[in-house]
């Protein structure tokens, strides 16, 4: 008999052929470990295989995942090593904890021309500073899903930022994706340009938009939650294998179930509001001014601050 073959992907489970793998990957079940946990008649009525196949691959699944532990000094010691890009405003920095952290998501919900954009913009720059001075030296991967990406506008913030024009607009990759399928292809196929170009942010601008407008007419929000919840889950892949920070942007719908304090609630119900490590909530003022609250953070308490969109960016 043939040695066996090592499990390293869907294809390679017994009684799993391509045609299985992709019709589980469709459904959000990328990985081995998502296969490990399932039981053998969730698995069969996924993908159609019989409930005696399904123990098997399941079996196969389970004995293919490591689970690595590791002491609490381990974690700290690691979170040592998080980066941290600033926002360009102190206030907002300190709201978060010192800025956008890398290992994770950060969520920017608001109404439209609240600043959602432009707060990307603005990382996209700033991620290129040098370490000492709220940045983290690196590139940016930024996914353009709505087209609103203005090199004018992040050449001006380039220049405030005391960086060479050229070499920075340079860092900044731009994947303009007018399909939910572009802007998912582009997270999955996106690790050779990171390495490449030393990415250290990637933004997602917006997050939910194409989602929402494709899937109105489909009648399918299951479906669509289920490719947002792939979605999220491979940027947060990226987050840890590279250590590197995401930026997402969402739109808000009015809830007119909320009678009291803000009726408006952001879009992409409880996948995206589990899978963003921090959620921020950005609201007009006055003028220029903007209120940023922290919504949801693991370790800052809850709370506001003003920050400015000025002609050179983004300020206290
Ligand atoms: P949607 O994508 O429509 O949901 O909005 P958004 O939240 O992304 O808004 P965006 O970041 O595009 O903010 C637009 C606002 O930013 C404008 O109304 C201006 O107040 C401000 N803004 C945009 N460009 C400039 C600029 O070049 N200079 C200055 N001073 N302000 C700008
Ligand atoms: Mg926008």
């Amino acid at each position: 008999m043939a040695k066996e073959k090592a499990v390293r992907e869907l294809e390679d489970l017994p009684g799993i052929g391509e045609a299985t793998a992709e019709k589980l990957r469709t459904a959000g079940y990328t990985t081995l470990e998502k296969i490990a946990v399932l039981a053998p008649h969730e698995l069969s009525d996924i993908s159609g295989i019989n409930v005696e196949a399904a123990k098997k691959a399941i079996a196969a699944a389970k004995a293919a995942t490591t689970i690595e532990f590791e002491t609490a000094t381990n974690v700290s010691k690691r979170r040592k090593d998080l980066g941290k890009i600033t926002t360009g405003a102190k206030s907002l920095d300190e709201l978060i904890g010192g800025g956008i952290e890398t290992n994770a998501i950060t969520e920017m919900y608001g109404k439209f021309a609240s600043g959602k954009t432009q707060m990307g913009f603005q990382l996209s720059v700033n991620v290129q500073l040098p370490k000492d001075k709220g940045g983290l030296d690196g590139g940016c991967l930024y996914v353009d899903t709505e087209g609103t990406f203005r090199p004018e506008r992040v050449q001006n913030m380039i220049k405030s930022a005391g960086l060479k024009e050229e070499d920075a607009l340079n860092r900044i990759i731009v994947v303009r994706t007018p399909t939910t399928e572009k802007q998912i292809l582009t997270i999955e196929r996106a690790d050779k340009l990171i390495e490449d170009y030393g990415v250290k942010l990637i933004v997602v601008d917006s997050m939910t938009s194409l989602f929402r407008a494709e899937y109105i007419g489909r009648g399918s929000l299951g479906e669509r939650q289920q490719k947002l919840n792939m979605h999220v889950h491979q940027l947060q892949r990226l987050a840890d294998k590279y250590n590197l920070a995401v930026y997402i942007t969402n739109q808000v719908m009015d809830n007119p179930g909320i009678l009291f304090g803000d009726p408006t609630t952001p879009i992409g119900g409880n996948i995206l509001a589990h899978a963003a490590t921090t959620r921020l909530y950005i609201r007009k003022s006055k003028e220029d001014k903007r209120i940023i609250r922290l919504v949801d953070s693991p370790n800052m308490p809850d709370g506001e601050c003003v920050i400015r969109i000025t002609p050179k960016g983004i300020t206290d």
